[in-house]
């Protein structure tokens, strides 16, 4: 544009040289071609404005439709899902629930209520744990004659807590199908209890005639004893794992001398330690006794020193317990065989057991998992490290009434 100017009033100073008594009419003519070019550029800026408006018009045009389909499509999704929602704002107030959550707890027209006018007592338990603590929750629990794990999400943006979603996904058929694999589980292992028990005392009284037995039979009696105490040994185990999966064990604290508990049980495995050339070592920083449930600790301490025994080849167990910060804490260290590392999360599994070539006097593969439950009903926690050839340490915290 202003080359344009500057070209044009190049043009009317040549013209002015040439005859300067025209430069009224120079002047006009300049003037006039000066209004038209700018009326020209105008006209084009505001053609191209107007385009660019409807160029964007169409952009938000698209980003607002792709919106609205996104939020029906997520609206339809919630509205739709079989597993219950309710979305809580950080006022109280019920913004959001979806059909199924309606036809589920038999609440309807409860959106724009405050949750404590409107829901029921499970219910309101349940939202006032997600909704006054502002965290993440996921838990299982019992609503009515149905089971449901809770999930919920604050959401907080800019450290704002803006309120709650909850989620409710009903497990009652796999909870009904855990109960039935247990009920018979137990039933099973009560039921074989007492045959068993016939078995191993008719092995015993036919061993004490084995000076009648020549040497095969004694051997086939031998392995016959040996597997039946295994079997009842395991029925057993089976029986104490099912009684604890029931829910809330019943714990008894009572005062109890722990020193003496440990001592009490080294001495039980004290002649198989001596046959294995093993030496027990035990450090106590405890001058009393704790209030702890007895029938758990002794569980756990049997267990722990017969597996240090069983995977050591001579060296020495130690045993230490102490008490800090109303915690009990055991630690059993051997200097045995050791855990594969890739093995170490799967020790307290049900049935797990490194080596299954060891022969008859195995065991069960249950008492670290017994121990692992034991601990749990206690609020307790048990770590384990363990090096293969070298030995493991395992560590037991109980809380102390
Ligand atoms: N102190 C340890 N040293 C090395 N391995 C261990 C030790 N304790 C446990 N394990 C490994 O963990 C597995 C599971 O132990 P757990 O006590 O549950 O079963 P188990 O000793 O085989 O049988 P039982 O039911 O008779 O106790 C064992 O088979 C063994 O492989
Ligand atoms: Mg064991």
């Amino acid at each position: 544009m202003i080359t344009r100017i500057i070209g044009l009033g190049i043009v009317v100073l040549l013209a002015l040289m040439y005859d300067a008594s025209l430069s009224g009419l120079y002047f006009i003519v300049y003037m006039c071609a000066l209004i038209l070019m700018e009326m020209n550029q105008k006209g084009k800026f505001d053609q191209e404005m107007s385009d660019y408006r409807r160029r964007k018009n169409t952009q938000i045009k698209a980003v607002e439709n792709e919106r609205i389909l996104n939020q029906k499509i997520l609206k339809t999704l919630i509205k739709t899902m079989s597993s219950p929602m309710l979305y809580i704002d950080r006022n109280g107030i019920i913004c959001f629930t979806n059909n199924s959550f309606k036809d589920n707890f038999g609440l309807s027209d409860i959106q724009g209520k405050y949750y404590k006018d409107v829901l029921g007592q499970g219910l309101l338990q349940i939202v006032q744990e997600c909704y006054l603590f502002e965290k993440k929750y996921n838990e299982t629990r019992k609503l009515g004659e149905r089971y449901y794990q809770v999930d919920s999400n604050p959401l907080i943006k800019n450290q704002l807590f803006y309120g709650t979603i909850l989620l409710f996904v009903d497990v009652s058929k796999v909870k009904e199908i855990e109960k039935f694999q247990k009920q018979f589980l137990s039933d099973v292992s009560h039921e074989l209890k007492t045959p068993m028990s016939a078995i191993i005392g008719s092995v015993e009284i036919l061993n004490r005639r084995s000076g009648d037995m020549d040497e095969i039979t004694k051997e086939f009696m031998e392995i016959l004893l040996k597997e039946s105490e295994r079997m009842q040994n395991l029925i057993d185990d089976i029986l104490v794992l099912s009684k604890l999966e029931r829910p809330k064990q019943e714990l008894n604290h009572v005062f109890v001398d722990v020193n003496k508990l440990i001592e009490n049980t080294i001495q039980l495995f004290q002649e198989l330690a001596n046959e294995k050339g093993i030496e027990i070592q035990f450090i106590t920083m405890l001058e009393d006794g704790l209030v702890l449930d007895y029938k758990s600790l002794k569980t756990i301490i049997t267990n722990l020193i017969s597996n240090a025994i069983k995977y050591s080849d001579g060296g020495i167990i130690r045993i230490s317990v102490l008490y800090k910060e109303g915690t009990m804490i055991l630690i059993v260290k051997d200097h045995g065989k050791g855990i594969a590392a890739k093995n170490i999360p799967l020790i307290f599994d049900r049935f797990f057991q490194e080596d299954r070539s060891r022969g008859i006097d195995m065991g069960t593969g249950l008492g670290l998992s017994i121990v692992k439950k034991v601990i749990e009903n206690n609020n307790g926690s048990i770590e384990v490290v363990s090096e293969l050839n070298k030995g493991s340490e395992f560590t037991v915290h109980i809380p102390v009434s």
